[in-house]
């Protein structure tokens, strides 16, 4: 304002020498449109001679960066510029009359300025930065531009993310003034302002701007509609990052999954392994619970993805705890028959004290050689320990292959073999289903 106070000051200084040429200066064109003092009659109201007449706005945006896009609330936040040019019927010119003067730039508080505001806009107030200036055109034209960070709301469908493509609307109107009034347009078509925004597009995150098409259209509301102008902003999300973070992690443990049923049976490890494997997809699970909304109707297919992993994963766990639990029994029954058949030779032989002292004696020994603490016996004693857990170890091995009648087992074999078949077609049948009804959206 100071600035263009000088501007004015000094624009008369030069004017006031002139004699009887006509005016050069701004501020004699200011005077002839009535805006060198302050005038309020400019500024109150709509700009035209006959109240019947609607005034044209065109709203032309320019998408300057895709900042966020939250899906847990369904918001876009982006930065944007708006270009608003109006029909002012009072204040135009014959610019040859005035040196040619083809533009005048005045403050934005003298003049009238349409109320356009954002339908779907749920940014904080002071987030709108407005240019504090309208360019004055000598046919009637006024225009300014704001810039604006600017999150709207958007109804996100993420059934194939993260190869989702979004499509939002960004509606321009002015809600104080019907169609009749306010006639809301777009000066440039949707493909120029998109080969504009991505000309100057400093940040898309994980999103790229396919295109922007300009629909006009009407919302009805009580007495007259409301003309508007609405930008359907279609962007597309750049998968890899969910690739590399979710897809394939899941897929790679599901593989471990598989591999794990050539872990040999008799080792408990195998199902502490598969147990890890579910736990490791539980925590993926739980990313995935951070991300995704929790609102949407149709379950991301990615949910369904996870979901059915852990289910596979769940099940082989199950049966693995079958098998395991079938290979106990027919240990424990061979134990039982085996017994007896000692029993039945101890009563021949004498009796069951020998044996059992030889355990006691097996189980005492340990402890005390655990009493000495220097170094060079505790070498000693780890061998010793080792040698006896090597000892149980093949003991247990032995008992486990040759104890039982091994029905069982066989039972257990077989239900592993069956389960392992289904398991695997299942899988790739899920999996070739999951990974074509992706690749047929995404290449849609
Ligand atoms: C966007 O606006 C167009 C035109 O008004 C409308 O047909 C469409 O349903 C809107 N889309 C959304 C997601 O609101």
């Amino acid at each position: 304002m100071a600035a263009l106070r000088l501007l004015l000051l000094l624009l008369t200084a030069g004017g006031a020498s002139g004699g009887p040429q006509p005016d050069c200066s701004y501020l004699g064109l200011l005077k002839h449109l009535q805006l060198d003092s302050a005038s309020h009659h400019l500024t109150v109201t709509r700009p035209v001679q006959n109240w019947t007449r609607p005034t044209y706005v065109w709203v032309d945006m320019l998408l300057y960066s895709i900042l966020q896009v939250d899906e847990k609330v369904q918001t876009v936040t982006s930065h944007i510029w708006r270009y608003m040019t109006w029909t002012g019927e009072f204040l135009s010119w014959n610019s040859t009359e005035f040196c040619g003067i083809p533009y005048v730039i005045v403050p934005a508080s003298s003049v009238w300025i349409p109320d356009v505001s954002i339908l779907e806009d749920v940014s904080d107030t002071g987030s709108t930065y407005r240019s504090p200036v309208v360019k004055l055109y000598s046919n009637g034209f006024m225009s300014t531009y704001s810039r604006q960070r600017l999150t709207t709301t958007c109804h996100l469908k993420l059934r194939l993310f993260p190869f989702d493509t979004q499509r939002c609307n960004i509606t321009f109107l002015s809600m104080s003034s019907g169609e009749d009034a306010v006639h809301m347009g777009a000066f440039n078509n949707g493909s120029a302002l998109t080969k504009f925004s991505e000309q100057v597009m400093v940040t898309q995150g994980e999103w790229q701007l396919r295109k922007m098409e300009i629909v006009h259209d009407r919302l009805r509301t009580g007495e007259t509609p409301l003309s508007e102008v609405v930008y359907m902003v279609t962007v597309v999300r750049k998968p890899m990052l969910y690739v590399i973070n979710l897809i394939v992690p899941l897929f790679a443990l599901l593989l471990l999954d598989v591999a794990s049923f050539f872990i040999h049976e008799a080792r408990g490890e195998k199902l502490s392994f598969k147990v890890t494997v579910l736990l490791s997809i539980s925590v993926l699970l739980l990313i995935l619970k951070d991300m995704l909304p929790s609102t949407e109707d149709q379950l991301p297919m990615i949910a369904n993805y996870c979901v059915a992993i852990f289910g596979f994963v769940g099940f082989s766990v199950l049966e693995a705890i079958l098998v395991s639990h079938l290979i106990d029994l027919d240990g424990y029954f061979g134990r039982k028959a085996q017994r007896s058949a000692q029993k039945q030779k101890q009563q021949e032989a004498g009796g069951p004290k020998e044996a059992a002292a030889g355990e006691e004696k097996a189980q005492v020994k340990p402890d005390q050689s655990l009493l000495p603490l220097n170094p060079s016996s505790s070498r000693d004693l780890l061998q010793q320990i080792l040698e006896a857990v090597t000892s149980l170890r093949k003991e247990a091995d032995r008992r486990i292959r040759e104890q039982g009648d091994g029905s069982y087992r066989r039972v257990a074999e077989i239900i592993d073999t069956v389960f392992f078949s289904l398991y695997f077609i299942g899988i790739v049948v899920f999996l070739s289903y999951m990974y074509s009804v992706w690749i047929y959206y995404v290449f849609q």
